[in-house]
Order: structure tokens, then sequence, then C-alpha cells
């Protein structure tokens, strides 16, 4: 049987979706424009997280149809940014903006009793904060 999920959990996972389509496009192709020499070491982590966030959009978008609702394909707005800095800040930015919707989307699983859900965006909550654990150690490393 499909859990009952409501209709405020269903556009949570589908504004998860949206964020992850726009972050694993906007850190891809930030670490293809950015060739400085401080950017080496950033072109590699940034080419890794692009793909954890392809990732995280399969999951969601897997856990969403099953729950009989269709994955949104648009992204949210994408900065690429000029600068490694502001590249880097803004990156900052969109994980904790992901770190604050999934704390609300577990929140939102748990009332409704949907585990699944809840330990789905536990595990990516993870993934998220080891980003902006990242993120903030690089702009450190520019300052
Ligand atoms: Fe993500
Ligand atoms: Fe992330």
């Amino acid at each position: 049987m499909k859990s009952m999920a409501s209709k405020k959990l269903l556009e949570l996972l589908n504004m998860g979706i949206a964020r992850e389509l726009q972050v694993s496009i906007q850190y891809m192709w930030q670490h293809v424009q950015w060739s400085g020499v401080k950017g080496f070491a950033v072109q590699g982590e940034l080419k890794q997280i692009a793909i954890a966030e392809m990732k995280h959009a399969e999951a969601i978008a897997e856990r969403l149809f099953y729950l009989e609702a269709i994955p949104t394909t648009k992204p949210e707005p994408i900065f690429v940014c000029k600068t490694l800095k502001q590249m880097i800040l803004q990156d900052i930015k969109d994980e904790e903006g992901a770190i604050k919707l999934y704390k609300l989307t577990i929140e939102t699983a748990r009332k409704e009793k949907d585990q699944t859900t809840e330990i789905l965006f536990m595990n990516i909550l993870k993934d998220e904060e080891e980003h902006h654990d990242t993120f903030t150690t690089l702009l450190e490393d520019l300052e």
C-alpha cells in the first residue's frame, strides 16, 4: 500500500527536486568555466558535488513518483557567477537553503509517519551539510 502523502509534503519534494536540478547545473558550469590557478583544486570538488546533486534529484524524483506525483523538470534560477569568490559565496547560500528546506521536509515527513521519505532526506541532509562545510573551507582558503 502506498503512503498517503499530503499535498504539502509532495510540494516540498518538488521544491527539493527544483533546487537539486539548479545546483547540479550550477556547479557543473562553474567547474567547466573556472580555470584560475586557485580554482584548480576547486574544480574537482565542484565536479564531485555536481554529480552528488544530480543523484539527489533522481532519488527525490523516484520517491515523489512512487507517491504518485509528477517530478518537476524546472530548476530554480541558476547563478553561475563571474569570480571564484562570487561562485563560492553563491554556493554556500544555496547549500544553506537546501539545509533549511530539508530540515522542514524531514519534520513534515515525520509528522506524516512517512519514514522512507524521512530517512531519504536525513541522508541527503548529511551530504548538504558536507557540501556547506566544503564550500566554507574553500572560501577561507581564498581569503
Ligand atoms: Fe543536493
Ligand atoms: Fe549540496
